[in-house]
Order: structure tokens, then sequence, then C-alpha cells
């Protein structure tokens, strides 16, 4: 089998943009994360001014480093992982230059608007209406994009990576246009099209599937591509790989209701939300061992690369997350976790841990090839940001874990008259400790983004044009 080069050429440039954007959407999500971390420690950071509130920064946060940050890691590994597996160009360089400007368009739109106040107030979903609808313009044409290559393949097959981009892509937009179907009565006020508990179930359905689809199946598809290349070794089962697509995308769509326990919803479908919640540990485990097996033969190059270290560690995260997952969807569980910092780490375990340094091990590995280089500048850099990383994460965690279990014990205790043992206030006070320690995790999770920053600016920068040019060559494996 020989390699010749193609006449054609891959399409990195969109590929690099959008990877430089993750790091910078990266540093400035996570560096919020620190901040509004510290409020909760200093209530005077608030500094009693509206915009730099926790209720209005909060909302930037999570915008920030869910859609700015993982969505920014989504659009270049995905742009690279189906042109490469397609071996072809993406079908239209205009059509994907507009979702790179329209996507840091609608970023733009969420730091102005959502400190200012303007929101819809449903989690996940707070982008008034204008800003709503670019979104939805962006990602209808991120489908173009996406499918159309995927018909000009050159390959026969469609690789597994790309089921899950796609499910993820297609899922995404019907989520985001369903929810936040609303009447728009000014510029930046618009009401829900749904009412009372419709709209609850419609929010949380959205909810769950933005973290089933946009934080979990699409960084699946990163999984697919980036943990085989990097361990050097093919899929442990490709097989198994199918069964986790179809189970996994059949299954998420109805654990929804877990989010509304002990609420105005129907009992049955908190039941239903429960139940289907458990079955899916089934499948997130079934591709969590996939990925990790892939190692089979591969485990001492543990030893010597951090990179492949960020993508098993965080295989590791999202088995111990999808397992906490279903745990806390029994209603008796989440009765005493509802409402509480248990929630917020295993919401960190799976942000931090999985999606976080699934894709940082992506872009580490995507940028030496993006930019014709070898490697990246160092790989001892690469080692420290892995370790304030992981650090980072568990003190994040296991301080939550700890707040979590404090606050739900200490809201339920009750005296032999009936009256509350605790007042809220005295919860909050032994929650003080742990807020630090997040704080502190968060710290080192974020300054572990700083040393990436100048890592990538190195490696960049001793690119040259040439180089970049000869690095989108397309490779055609098998021609003579
Ligand atoms: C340095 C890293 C980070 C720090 C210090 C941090 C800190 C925080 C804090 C303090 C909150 C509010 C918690 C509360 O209301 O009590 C929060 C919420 C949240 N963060 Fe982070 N965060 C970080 C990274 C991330 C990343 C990378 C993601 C996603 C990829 C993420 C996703 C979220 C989500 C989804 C929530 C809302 C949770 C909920 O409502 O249950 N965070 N974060
Ligand atoms: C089998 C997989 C999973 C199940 C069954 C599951 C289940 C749950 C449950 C029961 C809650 C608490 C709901 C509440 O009391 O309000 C929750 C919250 C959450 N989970 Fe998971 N989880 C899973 C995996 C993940 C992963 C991998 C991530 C992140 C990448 C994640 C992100 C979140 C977020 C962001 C929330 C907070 C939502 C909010 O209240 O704002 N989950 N999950």
């Amino acid at each position: 089998m020989s390699t010749a080069i193609s006449p054609t050429a891959y399409n990195y440039k969109v590929v690099r943009q959008f990877a430089i954007m993750t790091v910078v959407w990266g540093i400035l999500g996570m560096g919020l994360g620190v901040f509004i971390a510290s409020q909760l420690v200093w209530p005077e950071l608030n500094f009693d001014l509206p915009w730099t509130s926790f209720g209005r920064l909060r909302p930037l946060h999570t915008n920030l480093v869910i859609f700015a940050f993982g969505g920014c890691a989504l659009f270049a590994t995905s742009y690279y992982v189906v042109q490469r597996t397609c071996q072809t160009r993406l079908i239209s360089d205009s059509l994907a230059a507009f979702t790179f400007w329209g996507w840091q368009a609608v970023i733009v739109g969420a730091i102005v608007t959502l400190p200012l106040g303007y929101t819809t107030t449903k989690e996940y979903a707070e982008l008034e209406w204008p800003l709503a609808i670019l979104l939805a313009i962006v990602w209808v044409t991120y489908g173009l994009v996406f499918f159309g290559t995927i018909t000009k393949r050159k390959t026969k097959h469609i690789y597994v990576g790309n089921w899950f981009y796609g499910a993820f892509i297609v899922v995404t937009a019907m989520l985001h246009i369903v929810n936040h179907a609303s009447l728009p009565v000014s510029f930046f006020k618009s009401y829900s099209a749904y009412a009372g508990a419709t709209d609850a179930m419609i929010q949380w359905w959205y909810g769950h599937n933005a973290v089933g689809f946009f934080l979990t199946t699409g960084f699946l598809g990163m999984m697919y591509y980036f943990v085989p290349k990097q361990a050097e070794r093919p899929i442990y089962s490709y097989r198994l790989s199918i069964v986790h697509f179809w189970a996994l995308i059949t299954l998420y769509i109805w654990a929804g209701p877990h989010h509304l326990h002990y609420t105005a919803l129907p009992d049955w479908a908190q039941s239903l939300g429960m139940a289907m919640s458990i079955i899916l540990l089934a499948p997130s485990w079934g591709g969590m061992i996939n990925g990790m097996m892939t190692l089979s033969g591969a485990w001492h190059k543990l030893r010597t690369d951090p990179i492949l270290r960020f993508l098993v560690v965080s295989l590791a995260f999202y088995g111990m997350s999808t397992f906490e997952g279903p745990m806390m969807a029994i209603k008796t569980v989440n009765s005493l976790s509802h409402y509480t910092d248990w929630t917020i780490g295993h919401v960190h375990a799976g942000a931090l841990g999985w999606v976080a340094m699934i894709s940082i091990g992506a872009i580490y590995h995507m940028i030496p090839k993006l930019f014709g280089r070898a490697q990246m500048h160092s790989t001892g850099l690469i080692n420290t940001h892995f370790w304030l990383a992981t650090i980072g994460t568990v003190l994040y965690i296991a301080s939550m874990w700890v707040n979590g279990i404090t606050q739900g014990l200490m809201w339920r205790a009750i005296n032999d008259d009936g009256t509350l043992t605790y007042s809220f206030v005295e919860a909050l006070q032994a929650s003080h400790p742990g807020f630090i320690v997040r704080a502190l995790g968060g710290a080192f999770f974020a300054s572990g983004m700083l040393f990436m920053a100048y890592n990538v600016f190195r490696t960049v920068r001793a690119s040259n044009p040439a180089e970049a040019k000869a690095a989108e060559q397309i490779a055609v494996v098998g021609a003579h």
C-alpha cells in the first residue's frame, strides 16, 4: 500500500479557526467559572452592581463553556474528522466560514445581552429570540456542511464517529427549535409558546438532551476518532460501537423528567424518566468500555504520552458521571441530592472530567497536524496541564459531594417536635469550606488552560505557511 498526494486539499482554515477559539473561549468561560465560584466564597465580589451579580454571570458562564468552548471544539473536530474519514474537502468553504463567523456572533451576543439581564430564563436556552434565530440559522448551515460533505465522500463507508456527530447535529437543531418556540413582544422580550407543567417538561426535554446530545453524543464522536488515532490502535469493537450508537440515542431522549422529580409533572412521567435513566447506564458504559479497551496493547503509551492520558482519563470521568447520573435519577436519591451542590459536582464531573478533558486531548492532537508540525511545542507543558486539570477536577467534585450531602441532610433534619433542626443559613455556613476548595480546584483547571494557550501559541508560531499548506493535502491511502 502506498500513499499518494491527491490534487485536492482539506479545508483546514475553518478547523484552525475553531480550534484556536476553543482555547480562547475555554480560558474566558472557565475564568468566569472561577470568578463566580469566588463570589460564592466572597459575596463582595458581586460589587453591588446588577451586571456583575452572580445571577447574571452564572448563565454567561454556562453559555461560554457549553456553547463557546464546547461548541467550538465540536465544530473544529467534526469538520476535521468528517473530511479525513470521508477523504474529501468540506462541501462548501463559504458556508463553513459562515458557520464560524455566525457562531462567534452568537457568542458575542451572549456576552453582551446576558450581563444586561436579557434572558428567556430557560436554563441553557437563555438567549432571547433574535440570537436564538441566528443560532438556528448557523446550526442548519452546519448540518448542510456536515451532511453535504458526507454525501461527496470518497470512501464507501461512513465512519462511526460521523454517526455520533450527525445525531448530535440533527437532535440539537430539533431541541433548540422546539424549546425556543415563543411569542416576541419586543426586540429583547419573548414569552414561551408553552405554559405551566408543559413548559417545564419541554424545557427539561431540551435541557437533558442538551446534555445527552450536545455534551455527550458529539463528544463521543470525538472519542471514536481521537482515541484510536492517538493510541494508534483500531477501535476495540466496531460492532459494539454501532450497538452503543443506537441504544444511546434511543434511550437518552426519554430521560428528561428526572430533572422534575416531585414536581407538578404527572407521576408516571417522572417514573418513566427514572427508569430510562437507569437503563441508560448500559449504553453509556458500553461506549466507555469500547474506548478504554481500544488501548489494549497500548497501555504502556500512557507513561510517555500526556495527550493519550487526557483522552483516557476523560473516559474514566465519563464512566463515573454516567454511573452517578442514573443513581441521582432514582427518586429517593434525588430527594436528597436535588437543589444541592451534589448536582453541581455531578455536572462538573461530566463537564470538566469528560467534556473539557476529551476536547483538550483532541485539540492537542490536531494542532500540530493543522499547522504542519511534527508535534506540540512542549510535551512537558501538556503533562503539567494534565495534572492541573486532573487535580482541579477531583478537588471540584469531591468538595461538591461533601457539600451536597451535608446540605441535603441538614435541610431534612427534623427535631422531635417537627421543627427544622437547622436554618438555611447554617447549612450555608457549613458549605463555606467546600466553596473554597471548589474555587481552588477551578483555579487549577483554568490555569492549566493558560499553559495550553502558551503551548498552542508557540506551536503555531513555529509553523510557516508552506508547512501549513502541505498539511492540507489529502493523502489517499491505498492509491498507487
Ligand atoms: C474552571 C472551571 C470551572 C469552574 C470554576 C466552574 C464553576 C461553576 C460554578 C461556581 C457554577 C455555579 C454553581 C452554583 O450555582 O452553585 C457553575 C455552574 C455550571 N457550570 Fe461550571 N465551572 C467550570 C467549568 C465548566 C465547564 C468546562 C463546563 C461545561 C463544559 C461547565 C458547566 C457548568 C454548568 C452546566 C453549570 C450549571 C449547573 C446546574 O445548573 O446544575 N462548567 N460552574
Ligand atoms: C447516564 C447518564 C446520565 C444520567 C442518567 C444523568 C442524570 C442526571 C440527574 C438525575 C441529574 C439531577 C437532576 C436534578 O436533580 O435536578 C443530572 C443533572 C445534570 N447532569 Fe447528568 N446524568 C448523566 C450524565 C451526565 C453527563 C455525562 C453530563 C455532562 C457532560 C451531565 C450533565 C448534567 C447537567 C449539566 C445537569 C444539571 C442540570 C441542571 O439542573 O441545570 N450528566 N443528571
